[in-house]
């Protein structure tokens, strides 16, 4: 599944299953511009990715007038539109009900969730996105679907991530852009490792039971990533793939 002449905005780009992305991507021909918080990551990354002309921007996702003075920037400095965009940008929490506050609820939506839409609309500027179309993948999580005790504001935020690219799938169809989700279960990466090393070791136990191919890796979603950016997906818009080591079968 080559990707050449494939120019790919990766949001959240500096660890784990967009980092993961960010190489791969490179690798199979396509230009990466990365976008994440922490520039040290990010330039590591761009070390790692094969090709040319791949660029990084270090932003806070929920600075919308940085996002958008970004991708016009990265729009114009190399000619060329973007074909798609992934976002992967996330933020965990495990918070029992009786400490949500409205602040938390906020706080996650701005990070998991606005931001998604609000770059899909920056693409809409005149000359930012291929006239032909491209593809677009946002990272929700099988929380988006199903519930888990102390997620309610993690599964908000993703549940409102699978709907939004519903919505979006619809509306920019006439333009031949296509909207699609991918639900990971739990894969290793710094955010999941952060989750396990905060429970207990019987806790652990329950999420590789809930797991039965076991806890994934990060190519098992840029595999799917991929196949949504590819031509290989042309008529699959609006669907949340779930890749999950068959953890929503049960
Ligand atoms: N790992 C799993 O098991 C799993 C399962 C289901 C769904 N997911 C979802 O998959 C996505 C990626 O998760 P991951 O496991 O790869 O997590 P990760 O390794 O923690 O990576 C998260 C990425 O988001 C970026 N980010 C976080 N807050 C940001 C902000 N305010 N502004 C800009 N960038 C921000 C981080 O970069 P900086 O810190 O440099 O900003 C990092 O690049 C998330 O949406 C997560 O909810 C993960």
């Amino acid at each position: 599944m080559e990707l050449k002449n494939q120019k790919i905005l990766i949001i959240g780009a500096s660890s784990g299953i967009g980092k993961a992305a960010a190489i791969k991507l490179a690798k199979e021909g396509a230009r990466v511009v990365l976008v994440a918080r922490s520039e040290d990551k990010l330039k590591e990354v761009i070390e790692s990715c094969p090709g040319e002309g791949h660029q990084y921007f270090a932003i806070d996702v929920k600075d919308e007038k940085l996002l958008d003075n970004a991708i016009l920037a990265a729009s114009k400095d190399i000619d060329e539109p973007f074909t798609g965009l992934v976002y992967s940008a996330g933020r965990e929490g495990t918070i029992p009900l009786k400490f949500v506050k409205n602040d938390l609820l906020n706080d996650i939506l701005q990070v998991n969730t606005i931001p998604a839409i609000l770059i899909t609309k920056i693409l809409q500027k005149k000359g930012v996105f291929a006239l032909d179309g491209g593809s677009i993948v946002f990272i929700s999580s099988v929380m988006g679907n199903l519930g888990q005790p102390a997620k309610v504001a993690y599964c908000m935020s993703k549940g409102a991530l699978v709907a939004a690219s519903k919505a979006l799938a619809l509306e920019l169809a006439p333009k031949k852009i296509r909207v699609n989700c991918i639900s990971p279960g739990m894969v290793t990466t710094e955010m999941s490792s952060k989750v396990l090393d905060s429970i207990s070791e019987e806790s652990i136990l329950n999420i590789k039971r809930m797991h039965p191919l076991g806890i994934g890796n990060v190519d098992d979603i840029v595999n799917g990533i991929q196949f949504l950016l590819s031509e290989k997906s042309k008529w699959i818009t609006g669907i949340d793939l779930v890749i999950d080591g068959g953890y929503s079968a049960q």
